[in-house]
């Protein structure tokens, strides 16, 4: 017999915060949400909705039911269950840099293991996407909520996850063309010197450190990197303008969120800028000849769910 559908919804991402290339991540207020119901029939039916719903592929490529397949096979289930009908309502951007890959991977891991009657502990959901995406600092967020810092030792992923004593807001300038994450990685280098690599170290410990003690004099450097941006920054005409337009409208920092072309500000909410910070955002990429649009979000503290009331 076919399966009971279920309803999820996970967040989007954004991967880095500036000095925690590949390591470090926040889950923020914009959501995918998955219907999906497991078959005994083969083949998979799927149907999109919202963000960019006409570039996804609705066959055997779409990374829903990669992922879907994926867990059933780990539960060694899949002969039982060979097909499966998707159905998908988006709002994260696709190839804007807040992690959409993430949430259609931890969303079809998510959606087929509570159908298994989770089977798998929320651990092993972040080991099997990681082991997907290749790296965790989207999923570990898009999982679990909240800021994630993550490391993978010989394969095996660890995640520390903590939300800040600071109350945030984030404005997102999401530029109006999209970038492959592959194109983005292209461009870095192999090595990185010892220089570069110390003011990343300093910096990610130093972010970490403020915000769990809700420290703000101390984050007033550390969105700044020197292993990822520097290397990126062709790819985005303004990157470095916009971020310092946002630091004069009152952002903390601001940083490319994951591989971009989103550029992230992070601002307090208590210093109300957010608006502010956004527009200045936004006009200073146009000088560029960038067209964005402003997403003003918090971060998300939940992490991926179920969805009862849909
Ligand atoms: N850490 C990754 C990167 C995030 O910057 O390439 C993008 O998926």
């Amino acid at each position: 017999m076919d399966s009971r559908s279920i309803w999820v919804r996970v967040p989007g991402t954004s991967a880095n915060c500036g000095p925690g290339f590949d390591s470090i991540g926040l889950a923020c207020t914009v959501y995918n949400d998955l219907q999906l119901r497991l078959t005994t029939e083969p083949g998979c039916q799927i149907t999109i909705k919202g963000a960019g719903a006409q570039n996804i592929p609705v066959d055997e490529r779409n990374i829903v039911w990669r992922a879907v397949q994926y867990l059933l096979k780990q539960a060694h289930m899949e002969k039982k269950y060979p097909g499966a009908v998707i159905h998908m309502e988006n709002q994260v951007p696709l190839s804007r840099g807040l992690g959409s890959s993430a949430t259609a991977i931890v969303a079809g891991l998510k959606a087929a293991n509570i159908l298994l009657d989770n089977r798998f502990s929320r651990r092993e959901l972040l080991q099997f996407a990681t082991d997907i995406e290749g790296h965790p600092d989207n999923v570990a967020p898009a999982i679990y909520g909240g800021f994630t810092v993550s490391t993978v030792t010989r394969g095996e992923v660890e995640c520390f996850t903590f939300i800040p004593k600071l109350r945030l807001k984030l404005v997102v300038a999401v530029p109006d063309f999209p970038l492959s994450t592959r194109k983005a990685r292209e461009v870095l280098p192999e090595k990185v010197s010892l220089k570069d690599a110390i003011n990343n170290i300093g910096r990610a410990g130093m972010l970490v450190a403020a915000l769990c003690k809700g420290n703000e004099k101390f984050l007033k450097n550390v969105f700044e990197d020197a292993l990822h941006q520097p290397y990126r920054a062709p790819l985005i005409p303004g990157m470095y303008d916009v971020f310092a337009a946002a630091r004069k409208a009152g952002a903390l920092g601001a940083s490319l969120s994951g591989a971009g072309p989103c550029l992230i500000a992070y601002t307090l909410q208590r210093h109300h800028v957010e608006e502010a910070v956004g527009k200045a955002m936004q006009e200073c990429f146009l000088r560029h000849g960038v067209k964005s649009d402003i997403m003003i979000l918090d971060l998300d503290t939940r992490g991926a769910h179920i969805l009862n009331d849909k």
